[in-house]
């Protein structure tokens, strides 16, 4: 598919993900839409080198729970990229569990419902890893890590409120898929990370969580939330900016399609990297009280190989090292 000149709408586009996708579908040549409450995208994400990727006219600040505004906000798009929906850290995702199963049900039917109305023909929705079922998502003890398949994700049963939603987004636009409502995308992600993460110690995610910790260091203690033995697959931002680039194009109506690396980093390894990084004496603690969530997962992600020839390119160490920067020059004093 080329974009050059198609209407495109990237709700969540002022957050980590979607700002990022913005700028490739500027530099494709497209007219790229914008809608985000702000809840913890910013503007900022939007300028590049101090030009704004896109008018004041393209970006709405809008609350997607709102069933009118999305339906105003998806007139006449080619495409639809749905990426808005609350997502936090651990902490946030298990103290606030019915309002964000709420509120990313109401996003999600809404967005979906208005692209079927405006009869948007393209639709491409976001799931997580996160909705892989709690009892599979373990540590084994001989160190194999579950490499989950798509359809793996059912009989569903995942850890958190966030985890269920999401499976929700998914299965309601395979459902409009399926009655070929309009043609419909969908990748499953892993843990994602890279610049424009959210920073702060409410809503950020682990690895913008432990930068901020040895940026802050002494002031804020190097504090690793339970023993450090949870693993994640984690994927670096451009990586995802790939797939959806190219779901658009070779993915549309193939089911979901996971992505994601098929080895974990335990976050211990995570902590120490980052420290490391930081190149100052930083002691760490852990604190076994805290949550730390499902014990290991990573992605068979053969199907995305397949279908869009994608696979990870940046490699962790790399990929720190380019958000450690960009996290010190958004909390330098
Ligand atoms: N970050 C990850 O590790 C990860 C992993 C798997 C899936 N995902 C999914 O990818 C998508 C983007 O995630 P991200 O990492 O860029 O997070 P993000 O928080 O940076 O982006 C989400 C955006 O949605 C906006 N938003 C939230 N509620 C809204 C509302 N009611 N109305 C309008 N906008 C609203 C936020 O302000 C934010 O800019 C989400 O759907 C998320 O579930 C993320």
């Amino acid at each position: 598919m080329t974009f050059r000149g198609k209407r495109i709408l990237v709700t969540g586009g002022a957050g980590q993900i979607g700002s990022h996708l913005v700028a490739a579908l500027h530099d494709a040549g497209a007219e790229v839409l914008v809608a985000d409450n702000l809840w913890r995208g910013k503007r900022e994400n939007l300028i590049r080198q101090g030009s704004p990727l896109i008018g004041p006219e393209h970006f709405h600040k809008l609350d997607l729970t709102d069933a009118e505004a999305c339906r105003q906000v998806t007139r006449n798009c080619d495409l639809v990229y749905h990426l808005a929906d609350v997502v936090a850290g651990i902490n946030y995702v298990f103290g606030n569990q019915f309002s964000l199963f709420n509120v990313n049900l109401r996003i999600d039917s809404n967005m979906l419902a208005a692209a079927v109305a405006n009869k948007v023909p393209r639709y491409i929705y976001v799931g997580t890893a996160c909705s892989y079922p709690a009892s599979r998502q373990t540590l084994a003890s001989n160190g194999t890590t579950p490499l989950f398949r798509e359809e793996e994700v059912y009989p569903a049963m995942p850890e958190s409120s966030y985890g269920w939603s999401k499976l929700m987004g998914e299965y309601q636009a395979e459902l409009a898929m399926n009655e070929e409502l309009l043609d419909v995308g969908l990748l499953r992600l892993h843990n994602v990370y890279g610049p424009h993460c959210e920073t702060s110690a409410e809503k950020s995610q682990v690895i913008p969580s432990l930068i901020r910790k040895a940026i802050r260091h002494p002031q804020e203690p190097f504090v690793v939330w339970g023993t450090g033995r949870q693993r994640r697959a984690f994927v670096y931002v451009s990586d995802i900016v790939d797939a959806l680039l190219a779901v658009a194009d070779r993915g549309m109506n193939r089911g979901v399609i996971q992505i994601g690396p098929d080895y974990s980093t335990s976050i211990r390894e995570l902590a120490e990297a980052v420290v490391k990084l930081a190149g100052k004496p930083i002691d760490i603690t852990y604190d076994p009280t805290r949550r730390e969530g499902d014990g290991d997962r990573a992605a068979d992600y053969a199907k995305a190989r397949a279908v869009l020839d994608w696979q990870p390119r940046v490699p962790l160490s790399e990929g720190l090292r380019r958000t450690y920067q960009w996290c010190q020059q958004q909390l330098a004093p």
